[in-house]
């Protein structure tokens, strides 16, 4: 954010004093020449004679006094950067009894910000003082050479007085010159810098509706395959899924398998390498964005909360005012209603930055309630019940399970629910799929899912 608008008054710079001093000397420096070329071609070469060096120094100064402090202001960012991310995890630098290197590390970066910033300092100071030096010397120039020609011609005094006037009129375009070229060069490269977003595509890109495929089921993956493009990491092979309306979906897997992925490119997060999604019998890549994510409740493993009202953050995804009972419905749905009306303000309470006010717990149940209250026919529920005992678990899922009675759900963990069931369940490994069916008939199998379970349940009890 810093960059950008430090780039963008750059080159506002450049479009408004830069072009406007431009045209404002090269008139100036054009009629003042013409004039004194006229008079005495000698004596106007002479006394310009200092004026590009002038122009000159002030470039090379301006270019220099700008790349130091582009470097003094990066140490400053590093500092008040690195000053606040040991303010904000206080407890964790403590806790790791850290003080010590941390304050060392500030030291040290104090110390080069200070060299820099007084180097700056130097370098302005000789700035001014070597300008008026320089101009100085073109009057003086004109004044030395005047009085000899005055010597032999005393009629020529008024040609010199006219010339020490043009030279005083010349020094601030001339000056100029070399700040509009600074000037320039910078905006040139910050523009660089600006095209290189404003002309980014985006890699997924938005389609116009088209009528919809006659497929059997609501959400169709077909043969998918995912590689993360940053990291190279296959994420998902071969990926095959049918869910039918009204079904209810629980994938399983390891952490890292893949299960998170499934759902980001349901979502449209990322496009597959290979392979189509479809839901309600359109590819995903055909279906405009807002009307795929519209059909979607999706809770993300990720809570994200904004510092806002809990109400508001509720009933975030809808784009109509939601009635308070709405918001309450949503809330006891998802087993939070209670908690929230013992909080002082109620669904008025801020729950400041992400959420930092609200336990681990709250935030996820929060962030339920937010997918809930859109009440679409399909729901993507990625791991939202890590954070929450065993008891509130099992209440959240018992509205779930009459919440979800007629819609599609998709629900993603690494615990088994024993409350609901479910038409299918998938067991995910490396991004493939290994075992795939009901409750009963993978118990009978004797796999992955039928020893988990044995963990998780029945030595549980
Ligand atoms: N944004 C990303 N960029 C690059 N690689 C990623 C990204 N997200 C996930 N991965 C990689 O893809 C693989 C699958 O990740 P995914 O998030 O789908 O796993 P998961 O099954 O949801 O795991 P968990 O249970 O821990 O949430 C992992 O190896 C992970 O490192
Ligand atoms: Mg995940």
């Amino acid at each position: 954010m810093n960059r950008m608008a430090e780039d963008v008054s750059r080159v506002r710079m450049y479009t408004g004093p830069a072009i406007m001093y431009f045209i404002n000397l090269t008139t100036l420096i054009a009629l003042c020449l013409i004039n004194m070329l006229q008079q005495d071609v000698k004596l106007t070469l002479i006394v310009i004679s200092p004026l590009p060096i002038l122009a000159l120094t002030i470039y090379f100064l301006n270019i220099n006094i700008h790349k130091r402090s582009t470097r003094v202001q990066a140490l400053l960012s590093d500092l008040t950067t690195n000053a606040q991310e040991s303010f904000s995890g206080i407890r964790v630098i403590k806790s790791y009894v850290q003080e010590k290197a941390i304050l060392g590390f500030f030291r040290k970066s104090s110390e080069e910000y200070r060299k820099n910033a007084v180097g700056l300092a130097k370098m302005e100071a000789v700035y001014f003082p070597s300008m008026n030096l320089i101009i100085g010397l073109s009057t003086l120039i004109t004044v030395l050479i005047g009085c000899q020609i005055v010597l032999h011609d005393t009629t020529k005094v008024g040609l010199i007085v006219e010339f020490v006037i043009y030279i005083l009129l010349l020094i601030f375009p001339v000056s100029a010159i070399g700040w509009v070229a600074s000037m320039t060069q910078r905006a040139a490269a910050s523009q660089k810098r600006l095209n290189e977003f404003l002309q980014q595509e985006p890699a997924i890109q938005d389609k116009p509706a088209t009528k919809p495929a006659d497929l059997d089921g609501d959400i169709l993956f077909e043969h998918v395959s995912f590689t993360y493009p940053n990291t190279g990491i296959k994420a998902i092979k071969d990926f095959n899924l049918r869910v039918k309306k009204g079904e209810k979906i629980l994938i399983l897997g390891k952490t890292g398998s893949g299960k998170s992925t499934v759902a980001h490119l349901l979502l449209r997060s990322f496009d597959p390498d290979k392979g189509n999604v479809y839901v309600k019998g359109v590819n995903i890549k055909d279906m405009p964005f807002n009307q795929l994510r519209h059909n979607i409740s999706y809770v993300p493993q990720d809570v994200f909360l904004f510092s806002d009202s809990i109400a508001n953050n509720i009933s975030f995804g809808l784009s109509e005012k939601a009635s308070q009972q709405r918001i309450e419905d949503a809330a006891r749905s998802a087993s939070i209603h209670n908690e929230i009306l013992e909080l002082q303000n109620g669904y008025e309470t801020m729950v400041g930055e992400r959420g930092v006010m609200l336990s681990g717990g709250q935030k996820q149940r929060v962030s339920i309630a937010r997918a809930l209250i859109k009440n679409p026919e399909l729901m993507v529920f990625d791991d939202c019940l890590s954070a929450v005992d065993a008891k509130t678990e099992n209440e959240i899922i018992t509205h779930l399970n009459k919440f979800l009675s007629d819609k599609t759900a998709i629900i993603i963990t690494h615990r088994i629910f024993t409350v609901f069931s479910f038409d299918q369940i998938i067991i995910i490994e490396d991004g493939e799929i290994t075992e795939r069916g009901t409750h009963e008939s993978l118990m009978k199998q004797g796999g992955y899912y039928a020893e988990l379970y044995r963990k998780q349940v029945t030595e549980a009890q």
